[in-house]
């Protein structure tokens, strides 16, 4: 069964189960600062996993494109990914344990499914601990549906809980489904969920139950939620009989690509034996990091290579990618080849891919020609700097300075030690090390603070500033003209950020007027209501919404003041205020430019 075939049974299985399949989501999240990209298929439904109603009903189906970074320096191995594809299905206070695992079951299992033979699955269930009981009702759900309990292991909280995203929230007990690839145990105590190679994770049904208080304690939640997530990479390749990710159709064409670039031609992935490895792992690096930039240019919400955040993922990707395409000895056009070969696989269930084709195209080959230029001008500087260095009896080279040709030109410390080998040198590797993890942390502190806290966390305050977000929003097009559409915002329990589409500064009269226009709405304690309806009522209802943004076929629609003369009308997932009253003063602090054609507001609630 190939990918495509997996997607569509499984969303076909869960809308004959009376599921709404809805629309994924950017794979950079709106109003949500806490994560630099969608990470899971909950991520874009946390409102309504924390009660918000959702427009399409209490049982939902989709799937998402996600990218975890945290292990984004195992790529390279067999099972490793940066992006991935997560198909998942939800109950909004709807079914919980018992339908959920029985559904999981029957399309694992029924050969009118995806048919995987029940003695090669087992389960992980939560172990249970001071906060929460042991979840026997999981257990028993699935010894009623067959599984014997040698292979149901019991987990703790590092394995069988999910969430909260932030430190208060929405969480509970989650139930793991493994594959048995056929591996000898490693051990008496290897069973469902050992790491050690045997038993592979392809579902996760996760029971949210408690809500997780400001105090640390867990109390049960009035309206419990299930969020089910799985991997369609890692469930093709145990389909198929395959070890690892990147042997199945899903990275075929991608793989194709690379090796047709390579030089001397002829070499054929996966043939190398034990010499091929390197090319091999180089081969895979590229494959996993090009799809990963690709989607995250092509995505309707696109970033482009930076020094931060989200920005400053792409790059690593786009220039790890470069230093093995050196490695390998690719050559031509190989970048957009590859990045091609990426749109050609997955357009048709991401048709932004296509959309965006020119873009990403310009934006690989801009930051690949850029960091080609820079490994040259570092190999020069490495030249100049060899006499000296040569003369040093001990023939290390500081780490000092393997930092600073890092820091300086984005030389990679893994060329400068393959230049210093070369030259029968080392580097003080160790050195680097330590001014590496400075400068990590400066960073991290850094992004810590454009990424902290936000609407994920639903929090009295960051209600309130999001619907500030929408009075600033019509303020601005009543005092600048109809061209201000919003690009983006960031709200968090002191501040907002407003991004919107505007070519100049804005005067301090401008400013000014657009305070008082937003603090009057607030006099006006004005009510906001909320309306489901289709996209096409919502705009013919004056509804603004969001440039680029894919919707459901029935959205949610927020107006502040009376519906029949609105001050301000939004497709929006929500929540916000009741009133505007409880709004509080708004202050704007800075208006400043954020790129190009776009100005960025930070104002705060007093
Ligand atoms: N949110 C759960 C996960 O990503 C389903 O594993």
């Amino acid at each position: 069964m190939n990918s495509d075939e997996l997607r569509s049974k499984y969303i076909e299985f869960f809308t004959r189960r009376d599921h709404a399949q809805i629309e994924g989501k950017s794979l950079i999240p709106e109003n949500d600062p806490t994560v630099l990209f969608t990470a899971a298929g909950m991520h874009p439904l946390v409102p309504y996993l924390l009660g918000e109603p959702h427009p399409a009903g209490t049982r939902l189906v989709d799937y998402q494109k996600c990218i975890r970074t945290g292990d984004i320096d195992s790529v390279g191995d067999p099972s490793h990914l940066t992006f991935f594809e997560m198909l998942g299905n939800w109950s909004l206070g709807d079914y919980f344990k018992e339908g959920a695992i029985t559904m999981s079951w029957e399309f694992l299992t029924s050969p009118r499914w995806l048919g995987i033979p029940p003695e090669k699955l087992g389960v992980t269930v939560f172990a249970g601990d001071e906060n929460a009981p042991r979840d026997d009702e999981s257990a028993a759900v699935w010894r009623s549906l067959g599984i014997p309990e040698s292979r149901i292991s019991y987990r703790p909280k590092e394995d069988n809980w999910w969430g909260p995203a932030g430190n208060t929230g929405p969480c509970g007990p989650d139930s793991e489904m493994f594959y048995d690839i056929g591996r000898e145990p490693c051990g008496p105590d290897c069973g469902p969920g050992c790491s050690c190679g045997k038993w592979l994770e392809i579902w996760n049904d996760v029971f949210m139950q408690y809500n997780k208080t400001e105090a640390g304690t867990y109390e049960p939640l009035a309206r419990k939620c299930v969020d089910t997530g799985m991997g369609i990479e890692r469930t093709v390749t145990i389909l198929n009989g395959k070890k690892s990710v990147y042997d199945t159709e899903i990275f075929a064409p991608i793989i194709a690509a690379v090796t047709s670039s390579m030089v001397p031609a002829g070499y054929v992935y996966g043939t190398g034996g034990a010499e091929g490895d390197d090319k091999d792992q180089s081969i895979r690096i590229i494959c996993d990091h090009i799809r990963s930039a690709a989607f995250i240019l092509g995505d309707p919400r696109a970033v482009t290579p930076s020094n931060v955040g989200a920005g400053y993922v792409l790059r690593r990707l786009i220039r790890r990618s470069v230093r093995h395409g050196r490695k390998l000895g690719l050559e031509g056009p190989w970048l957009s080849a590859t990045a091609q070969a990426v749109v050609d696989k997955f357009a048709h269930a991401y048709p932004e891919l296509k959309a965006n084709r020119d873009f990403i195209m310009e934006e690989l080959n801009k930051e690949g020609d850029k960091f080609s230029e820079t490994l040259q001008k570092g190999e020069r500087e490495f030249e100049k700097l060899l006499p000296g260095l040569l003369k040093d009896p001990r023939k290390t080279l500081s780490g000092r300075l393997a930092f600073k040709l890092y820091d300086t030109y984005g030389f990679p410390i893994e060329l400068t030690g393959e230049l210093a080998a070369e030259k029968g040198m080392t580097v003080n590797r160790l050195e680097f090390d330590e001014a590496f993890k400075k400068h990590q942390e400066l960073s991290r502190t850094q992004g810590g603070q454009t990424f902290k806290g936000g609407l994920a966390d639903q929090g009295e305050m960051a209600v309130k500033y999001h619907t500030a977000t929408h009075l600033l929003h019509r303020a601005l097009r009543m005092v600048l003209g109809d061209h201000v559409a919003q690009k983006g915002s960031n709200i968090t329990a002191e501040r907002m950020r407003f991004d919107f589409s505007h070519g100049e500064p804005m005067s301090v009269e401008e400013l000014k007027r657009v305070e008082e226009i937003v603090n009057e709405q607030i006099q006006r304690d004005l009510p906001v209501s909320m309306t489901v309806m289709s996209l096409e009522e919502a705009s013919a209802s004056g509804a603004t919404a969001l440039f680029g943004e894919k919707y459901e076929s029935q959205v949610k629609v927020y107006t502040v003041g009376d519906p029949a003369n609105f001050f301000s009308r939004e497709v929006c997932g929500g929540p916000h205020v009741e009133r505007t009253g409880v709004i509080g003063r708004f202050r704007i602090q800075k208006e400043q430019s954020s790129s190009a054609g776009v100005r960025r507001i930070r104002a705060v609630l007093e």
